[in-house]
């Protein structure tokens, strides 16, 4: 059939008609809040290349995830913005750590809400680098006990999860190992599985002070010209023990997303990073774009490539919209 029988326009003539055959829907609680949390008390300071995203101390961290699981939101996740680095970044792992701490008040005062620890090396360490630099180099099979430690550390202290980001080779069987050596057999693994190498990372850089003092991430962070290559990291993180696999970034990946939910049974989860959002944030500034309306339009194009969980800087405005 044909037109003029055929009319796809019948079904877009109306909103009620239209929310009826909407084919991929969103809700607050498929969406985890990244955010930043650092020492002191009482702290609340803007983030210039994320406008609309803060540095809090755990008192106000606490506040702040009360609304945020008050608008419906499935999770957040929690980066460290510690007060001293050193070369290993053992602030990392540290039971008394800015992470850990965070988690234990957010996990005694906020019941009901998915915490989530990221798991990298590079906001603790002064060089900036993801893992144990040795020689100008990372060396990966040295860094693996440090992220088994970081994850470990950050499920006793209270995360329902850990989601390593470092990209080193065999990291998620590393820790999949130390929490199941340690009782900790339930704790989920989201695995940062496709990560490119991404100039859109670089307002988080700002945010967790986590630049790269030499070199970059390409030795280990996937080059985004590759997508066969999405898919083998994929199968090893899944054989080492992943449960659930992220891709990252979101908008720039929309052809990995729908290639790994072809192929992949576990639940997805794609990270719209800090340069995806600053960059919305500005236009919107400026004039040049709708932000209300493309910041939903990125959500539920990222839904539709194929991701189940987004993690989302624009969580709360989302939320908003959607209530
Ligand atoms: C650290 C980490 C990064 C992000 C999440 N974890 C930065 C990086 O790899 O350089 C990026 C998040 C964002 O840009 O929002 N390993
Ligand atoms: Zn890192």
């Amino acid at each position: 059939m044909s037109f003029p029988a055929m009319r796809p326009r019948r079904l877009r003539s109306t909103g009620p008609i239209r929310e009826l055959v909407a084919e991929t829907r969103l809700s607050p609680g498929q969406l985890v809040y990244p955010l930043f949390v650092c020492p002191g008390e009482g702290v609340k300071k803007e983030i210039s290349a994320m406008p609309g995203n803060y540095h809090w101390s755990v008192d106000t961290l606490v506040e702040e995830v009360r609304a945020v699981k008050a608008l419906g939101i499935g999770g957040v996740m929690l980066f460290g913005v510690p007060g001293k680095k050193d070369d290993l970044g053992s602030g990392a792992w540290d039971d008394g750590g800015i992470v850990q701490r965070a988690l234990g008040a957010l996990k005694r005062e906020v019941p009901g809400i998915v915490l989530i620890g990221d798991v990298c090396l590079c906001e603790y360490t002064t060089h900036g680098h993801c893992g144990v630099v040795s020689g100008g180099e990372i060396a990966n099979d040295e860094t693996l006990e440090l992220l088994a430690r970081t994850a470990l550390s950050q499920v006793r202290a209270g995360a329902d999860m850990v989601a390593p980001s470092d990209m080193m080779d065999g990291r998620v069987g590393a820790i999949r190992s130390a929490l199941d050596a340690h009782g900790f057999q339930s704790a989920p693994i989201m695995s940062y599985a496709v990560k490119y190498a991404s100039g859109y990372y670089g307002p988080f850089r700002e945010a967790a002070g986590s630049a790269p003092a030499f070199g970059d991430r390409r030795s280990h962070q996937m080059d985004p010209a590759n997508a066969r290559e999405a898919l083998r990291e994929i199968d090893l993180d899944i054989e080492e023990g992943a449960d659930i696999i992220m891709v990252k970034p979101a908008g720039p990946c929309l052809d990995i997303l729908r290639m790994a939910r072809d192929r992949c049974p576990l639940p997805l989860a794609a990270y719209q990073v800090s340069g995806e959002y600053s960059a919305l944030v500005a236009a919107g500034r400026m004039g040049w774009l709708d932000l209300p309306r493309t910041m939903m339009e990125s959500l539920i194009g990222i839904r539709r490539a194929g991701a189940d969980i987004i993690l989302t800087y624009f969580a709360k405005e989302a939320a908003e919209v959607l209530a």
